[in-house]
């Protein structure tokens, strides 16, 4: 596998692929990959010729109080297993060729990113806006490739794909769940037993949700006060931000389920955040 670190290398290696007629497929991460990351890395492969991963912890993210200094990072392993993946180029910038000295502009998407995390986590979805924009112009894949754990992530990417013209195809791929149902994520390394424990009342909470719509609930009312009873009855859940039924579109909370519908949760458990959602495309009318 090619490590690259230069942003000028990148694109011209790129080039020269797509000149030579193949299709590029990416897949950008912060690291300490999981089975989430792998999956997407997997059907990254099998629908294009060459397969780019980035590992890159944005700063620009992550709010003042938030875990960038203690984001987890394993660049050893995460080398090991994109190598084991067959993966083609990693592309693995610093902070400084990322955002050289003199850095002012920023992508911002007007009225989806202060919804859901957004209300919480204030310019978290600018920091993403940007440096997913960047690394599209800079690895110039033919298709990315994002998780729905991060459904309003994905959301807000294929909308400034389009708002801005830029040539990719974005692919979402399904959430990758560890055995009792919660969704991975590098954070679940921060929880301790415990909290590990407690943390699959989120899971819990979407699927009841999801069966009771399933069963004919039209009341999203109804729906939010189910979800919220669930998680209340865990006791280190010590906050909850949001739990109830959107949009899937729009993001707005809902009154009635009439078709789609987006069931979200964030919550704090202890001192970590912890998100997951489940999208129910046909609920009948
Ligand atoms: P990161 O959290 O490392 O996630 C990288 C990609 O993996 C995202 O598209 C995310 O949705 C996906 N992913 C994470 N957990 C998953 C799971 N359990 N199942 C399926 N996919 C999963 O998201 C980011 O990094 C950053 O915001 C980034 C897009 C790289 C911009 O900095």
């Amino acid at each position: 596998m090619e490590i690259i670190r230069i942003p000028r290398i990148m694109q011209e290696t790129s080039k020269r692929a797509l000149l030579r007629g193949r299709t590029i497929g990416f897949v950008p991460t912060m690291g300490a990959l999981h089975e989430g990351h792998m999956s997407l890395i997997r059907a990254c492969r099998q629908e294009n010729d060459i397969t780019v991963v980035s590992i890159f912890v944005n700063p620009t993210q992550f709010g003042p109080h938030e875990d960038f200094e203690k984001y987890p990072r394993d660049p050893e392993g995460d080398i090991n297993k994109l190598t084991d993946a067959g993966v083609d180029t990693l592309y693995l910038p610093d902070t400084a060729s990322m955002y050289p000295e003199g850095f002012r502009t920023s992508v911002v998407v007007n009225g989806l990113s202060d919804k859901l995390c957004g209300a919480f986590r204030p310019g978290h979805f600018s920091g993403v806006a940007t440096v997913v924009t960047k690394l599209l112009n800079i690895v110039m894949p033919t298709r990315a490739y994002f998780g729905q754990k991060d459904y309003q992530q994905s959301l807000i990417i294929k909308r400034l794909v389009s708002d801005l013209n830029i040539p990719v195809e974005i692919v979402t791929c399904p959430t990758v769940r560890e055995h009792d149902g919660l969704a991975m994520s590098s954070r679940n390394q921060y929880l301790n037993p415990d909290e590990r424990k407690a943390a699959t009342a989120i899971y819990k909470c979407l699927s009841s949700a999801a069966e009771k719509i399933k069963s004919g609930e039209k009341n999203a009312v109804r729906i939010k006060e189910l979800m919220n009873e669930i998680l209340s009855s865990e006791p280190l859940i010590k906050e909850i931000q949001y739990a109830s039924a959107y949009d899937p579109e729009t993001l707005d909370e809902l009154q009635r389920i009439d078709s789609k519908v987006l069931l979200a949760v964030a919550v704090k458990i202890g001192q970590t955040r912890l998100i997951d959602n489940i999208l129910l495309e046909e609920t009948g009318s």
